[in-house]
């Protein structure tokens, strides 16, 4: 990829992956025998709980004339779509009955499908595989197991936390994947009396390798700026914390900080809803803050000003990427940027293709920047 690499060719219609996991909806917001919507990925997903809390997930349309099964009855087995009552198992979609079907009328209806998607719960969210868009005539076609389990948070005790923010993003997942991945707006977004000001702005440098279909911040001692490193800093000498970032497709960020028998690791993703609206989710667990009462409480509050400052800055930037006008990537700083934009192009053209992935780093690099 030539280093002028343009933005401008990835934004407009931002293309969404497909045959990737992704978090749906928290998994406290889907009750045991009630029906939840949901999109991703522009398809229409409704998902619920068994009888036995057991998730599952299904294409929110009807594969008879497509009326949202989240209209339906729900008897905790089976779904009955609202319009000609076809019921459909809930974790396989297969049709179990076509009320208005005689005797000897013999549609085979076991080989019909409500499309369903592989579901597993994680870190207390319900995640959904997300196939490649399927041939038509995908009511007749039984859904394939994922390839892999869902993306899961390390943990390093027995014993740990775990919590919680989302935010709704008014930008496309590329420029929601990149604001996050950013480091030189801290010092302009992130701003906070007690927290730092555009006067701590200090120069950094950083060291990245690539691993596979994405790439990692190598293990360092965290910046002086950053959330859980101040509070680490309680616990622990400086210079035993480090800390390592990765990035890797489609949209994950992990985050791991470790101090002695400490830890605090983040898994955050941002979410594709249509080409225009992402989601951004992150998970932390965690095993410090044992004898600090207020320590969680506290760690959400910074987290989540960090959140709503980041969405009311892509909330802002919207205005400004409306009319599509031109945009630059320029280096160092933007260098993760354009890796990811690398990154997801070798995906796009392996699946397309076939062959190697491409990975766009040939090796460890040095990044440079003031923030
Ligand atoms: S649209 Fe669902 S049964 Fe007809
Ligand atoms: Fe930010």
């Amino acid at each position: 990829m030539p280093d002028d690499f343009p933005l401008q060719s990835q934004t407009p219609d931002a293309l969404m992956l497909f045959g990737f996991w992704y978090r749906a909806l928290p998994a406290n917001q889907v009750h045991r025998g009630q029906l939840a919507k949901t999109m991703l990925l522009e398809q229409p997903l409704v998902i619920g709980r068994d009888q036995q809390g057991q998730a599952f997930v299904l294409r929110d349309a009807c594969p008879h004339r497509g009326m949202p099964l989240s209209c339906g009855q729900f008897d905790g087995q089976q779904i009955e779509c609202s319009y000609h009552g076809w019921k459909f198992d809930a974790h396989s979609g297969q049709c179990k009955l076509i009320p208005s079907l005689v005797a000897e009328q013999s549609l085979k209806i076991d080989r019909i499908y409500a499309g369903s998607y592989p579901c597993e719960e994680r870190d207390d969210f319900i995640w959904v595989f997300i196939p490649e868009p399927g041939p038509g005539g995908a009511g007749f076609s039984k859904p394939g197991p994922a390839p892999a389990p869902a993306p899961e948070i390390p943990k390093f005790s027995e014993r740990y936390k775990l919590a919680y923010l989302t935010a709704d993003l008014p930008c496309s997942v590329d420029h929601g994947i990149i604001g996050l991945m950013d480091p030189a707006h801290g010092p302009f977004v992130h701003q906070a009396w007690w927290w730092r000001t555009q006067k701590s702005i200090h120069e950094k440098q950083k060291n990245f390798e690539p691993i596979p279909y994405g790439f990692r911040m190598s293990a360092h001692t965290p910046s002086s700026n950053s959330a859980p490193y101040k509070l680490l800093r309680l616990y622990a000498d400086a210079d035993s914390i480090s800390t390592t970032i990765d990035f890797v497709l489609p949209n994950l960020r992990s985050e791991i900080i470790r101090a002695g028998k400490y830890w605090f690791a983040s898994l955050t993703t941002v979410t594709p809803i249509t080409r225009s609206q992402c989601r951004i989710d992150v998970v932390a667990a965690w095993n410090l803050f044992r004898w600090i009462p207020f320590g969680p409480e506290l760690l959400k509050f910074v987290f989540a000003k960090f959140v709503e400052q980041d969405r009311r800055t892509m909330e802002l930037q919207s205005e400004g990427l409306k009319h599509n006008p031109h945009l630059m990537l320029i280096d160092d700083a933007d260098r993760p940027a354009k890796w990811y934009f690398g990154l997801k192009n070798a995906m796009l053209e392996m699946k397309k293709n076939g062959g190697e992935f491409r990975h766009p780093m040939s090796g460890p690099v040095t990044l440079k920047w003031r923030s």
